[in-house]
């Protein structure tokens, strides 16, 4: 079912209580990079290193956020957004990782949060979006086991200074994101590779966001607290057993190898057999701890895979097929545009026993826009988002558990290893004088969000 007129579609369909948002994270907005004491992070680090980044890009100044929030938190108010989703970046916070708290950094988050207080916007802090102080990597980041110390000392800096006015509360976001990238393939930050480091990360990871949470709840028991995992509908390039085989082993990779353990199941190693190696580094009572009850989760979608089998992959024996070589719509970070995906992974999220609540806290497409007579008329994007909600209202519609949507993301940022090249923002940026031009998507939403 593919809305892509308006006719149908408008916010009062989803209900009053159901909550509109858009999501940012530190290190892709915010710059000032070694401003105010801030300490050095594993993407400052990363990115200072050759060819790791799309035309050596970097986060030093970004968006400028760290300067230009308050416009950019107007923008959010002029657009009709209610909630607005940031992250904390550690090292701004404690720049040793532990210790020392950083009270410019302190100051700053609270100017955020005020400013959003102010504009009538509710404030949504992700406690980690990626960017681990560099200190702490060098005692081995998140393969040492201590991090789940590091981090909890970190909540807590977190929850006694901004407890007070944030009721909204996320963990860690997309942990299969940064532990496959930054600790497996060495594509993210801090670059490193294979199991030995990818194993230890992964379960030191599940620790520290159920741990994360428990700590969050014990201090903030009236807030809500939650996590994110990227998620993407996984299917198999044709009904080959073997290649159905793959498809399975790649959505216990991409999907269920960390919800399953959050949620009490403990890891899918009947699928994917190197979980088996996770053995190496369980405590006793690692097991129960592994679990925590989160008051909602956050999902994160944005495309769809197609799975082949491929003996040339180690672990997972499986390779994604490229949309470009299938011939359908894509975006301009090669994505499939396929908006049954985030059905799909709306109904496989309900399908598990013990989420409270469900909510798409990303989603989002990058397009190359163009600007014409001082505009941009992405309609690619507005039609992306669109079709998208579309999907989510008919999960609703079939009384499915889905309680909100963010878009990803407010202004066009630093989009990681691919640099300033994608843009994904309902607003332009020009990075050259850091303007700010509403596209048409931006518009559209502002307007939707009206109702
Ligand atoms: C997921 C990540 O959380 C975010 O940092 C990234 O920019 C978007 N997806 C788009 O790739």
């Amino acid at each position: 079912m593919d809305i892509d007129t308006d006719g149908g579609l408008s916010r009062n369909l989803f209900g009053k209580d159901f909550k509109w948002g858009v999501s940012t994270a530190a290190y892709q907005i915010e710059g000032s990079h070694d401003i105010d004491e801030k300490g050095s992070s594993i993407w400052d680090v990363y990115t200072e290193r050759k060819n790791k980044i799309l035309n050596g890009h970097h986060g030093k100044i970004a968006c400028d956020f760290y300067n230009r929030y308050p416009e950019d938190l107007d923008l959010v108010k002029q657009l009709n957004i209610p909630n607005f989703r940031f992250s904390t970046s550690w090292s701004r916070i404690l720049p040793n990782g532990t210790g020392a708290v950083n009270q410019k950094g302190i100051d700053f988050y609270n100017r955020v949060i005020d400013k959003c207080l102010e504009n009538g916007t509710d404030p949504w802090l992700t406690l980690y979006h990626w960017d681990l102080p560099h200190a702490l990597e060098q005692k081995g980041g998140w393969t040492n086991r201590d991090v789940i110390s590091w981090f909890s000392e970190f909540a807590v800096v977190c929850a006694k200074h901004f407890g007070d006015r944030v009721k909204n509360w996320i963990v860690m976001n997309e942990p299969m994101a940064f532990t496959g990238a930054g600790y497996f393939l060495g594509v993210h930050a801090p670059g490193r590779t294979g199991a030995k480091n990818f194993i230890p990360a992964v379960h030191h990871t599940v620790l520290s966001i159920s741990e994360g949470g428990r700590i969050l709840k014990d201090l903030l028991p009236d807030a809500e607290i939650g996590t994110t995992f990227s998620c993407s509908l996984v299917e198999p390039f044709n009904s080959y057993p073997r290649n159905i085989a793959a498809a399975h082993r790649i959505d216990a990779l991409l999907n269920r190898m960390f919800i399953e353990p959050i949620l009490g199941m403990g890891y899918p190693k009947d699928d994917l057999w190197f979980l088996k190696k996770t053995a190496k580094y369980f405590h006793p009572g690692d097991e129960d701890k592994m679990a925590f009850d989160f008051d909602f989760i956050g999902i994160q979608n944005y495309t769809r895979e197609i799975v082949k089998s491929s003996f040339f992959t180690p672990y997972v024996q499986a390779s994604l097929v490229k949309a470009r070589k299938r011939n359908v719509p894509f975006t301009s970070m090669g994505w499939e545009v396929y908006p049954q995906s985030i059905y799909e992974m709306i109904k496989k999220f309900n399908a598990y026993k013990g989420i409270k609540k469900l909510y798409i806290t990303e989603n989002g497409a990058s397009f190359d826009d163009v600007i014409s007579k001082g505009e941009i008329n992405d309609t690619k994007r507005t039609d992306y988002i669109r079709n998208i909600l579309a999907q989510v209202l008919r999960a609703r519609s079939e009384g499915l558990n889905v309680e909100g949507y963010f878009a990803w993301t407010l202004t066009d940022n630093f989009e990681w290893t691919e640099g300033y090249h994608p843009r994904f923002g309902l607003v332009y940026v020009d990075f050259d004088t850091q303007q700010r031009i509403i596209k048409s998507s931006g518009h559209w939403y502002a307007n939707f969000l009206k109702g």
